[in-house]
């Protein structure tokens, strides 16, 4: 997969910029403030649709004073080339692939796969269990793009079903409605999870290994928080019903104390991640160092387990990450990306002499908004 070429007219504080990236190595450098995180969120929004930064309605999105903001990009994948253009007004987007309006998200969904790495990630860790649902839900939606309608779906539900509990009345038929949807769509993200986890572990286990120390061990562990005991994962990935009979249970459970409280107290929305060191919860023991060195050690798993299972290299997008690691780890970083046989990359930085790479690269400077290869 590789990003060929991309135009952005009025995105942020961009008027108008072209670029032809390199196939390999991009290297954005520039002071505070002059573009290059905006950059990179113009990549994240023509994949996922939405941006990285949680403050980023359509109205921030837009060149102040503008009406419209417009990205448009070149992709190739699998020796097809397909264009893509979005268009932001300040109350909607709209999507075109090869010139025609796409209806359906669903078909969009896939077209370009980013992974993402900047300094504000160490809060995966340390930050709340939000934090990591996204991680997890940002790796599968990679490996599976039907997972961006499958989330939308299941949040849709749940946003009616925690309306309908606040009303004074509640209408029991509808209620029982929703009931159903909120199973159907709450099963295949847990089911999704649960065997994300499975397999990610163990690449997580080696890739941690070899940052950090072989007398470590990296454990990682899917919880959902709202079900009595723990859940049988073998049980849940073999079995469809299971899962489903499991939240329509735990639905039963807690009908009284839903009523009461005036929200969905059950479901993969209140679950969590819970890394560990030698078998201590990272969040609560873990040293700086060590918490960086996992959190590295998160993200190039994650890139070797699309790679490895899903025989695919997504683009790499690190904002500013060199900043963040100690130089041990940097070094680690950079030589991952030069062993592995391919993949594009684009990495922001405020000096170049961080970024430990030579060769099959382009740099650009990015200043006022403008960027141009040096
Ligand atoms: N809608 C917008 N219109 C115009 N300018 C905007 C808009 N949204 C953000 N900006 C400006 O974009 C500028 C650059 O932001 P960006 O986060 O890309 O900087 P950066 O180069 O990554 O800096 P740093 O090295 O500090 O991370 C900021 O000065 C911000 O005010
Ligand atoms: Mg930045």
């Amino acid at each position: 997969m590789q990003l060929e070429a991309i135009r952005l007219s009025d995105f942020r504080n961009f008027e108008h910029v072209e670029v032809v990236p390199h196939e390999r190595f991009n290297i954005l450098t520039g002071a505070n403030g002059q573009g290059k995180t905006n950059f990179l969120e113009a990549l994240y929004l023509l994949s996922a649709v939405k941006s990285f930064r949680s403050q980023a309605t359509n109205a921030n999105l837009i060149r102040f004073g503008a009406d419209e903001a417009l990205l448009e990009a070149r992709i190739e994948r699998g020796g097809h080339e397909r264009k893509v253009r979005l268009e932001i007004g300040p109350r909607g987007k709209k999507i075109y692939l090869n010139d025609q309006g796409v209806r359906n998200i669903a078909d969009f969904f896939g077209t370009l796969n980013v992974v993402v790495f900047g300094p504000d990630d160490i809060g995966v860790l340390k930050g709340s269990p939000s934090r990591r649902r996204d991680f997890i839900d940002r790796a599968i939606f990679n490996a599976h793009p039907a997972f961006g309608t499958e989330s939308m779906h299941y949040d849709a539900v749940l946003k009616n079903r925690n309306a309908l509990l606040k009303e004074p009345k509640i209408d029991g038929s509808l209620l029982s409605v929703y009931d159903d949807q909120f199973i159907e769509w709450g099963a295949r993200i847990l089911r999704r999870r649960l065997d994300f986890t499975e397999h990610f572990r163990p690449v997580l286990e080696r890739t941690f290994h070899a940052i950090f120390s072989p007398d470590y061990h990296a454990g990682l562990t899917y919880e959902p928080t709202w079900m009595e005991g723990t859940i049988d994962v073998e049980r849940a990935l073999e079995q469809d019903s299971f899962v489903e009979t499991l939240l329509a249970e735990s639905l039963r459970r807690t009908d009284d104390e839903e009523r009461q409280r005036g929200y969905t107290v059950v479901g993969p929305h209140r679950d969590d991640l819970v890394a560990t060191l030698n078998g201590r919860e990272v969040r609560a023991f873990a040293s700086q160092g060590q918490t960086r060195a996992f959190i590295l050690a998160m993200k190039i798993a994650e890139i070797t387990y699309l790679e490895e299972r899903y025989h695919f290299a997504p683009i790499l997008l690190l904002d500013d990450v060199s900043s963040e690691l100690d130089r041990e780890r940097n070094r680690h970083l950079f030589d991952f990306l030069k062993n592995r046989q391919s993949g594009q990359v684009f990495i922001t930085t405020t000096h170049r002499d961080h970024i430990l790479l030579d060769d099959d690269l382009r740099v650009f400077q990015v200043r006022e908004g403008n960027i141009c290869s040096i």
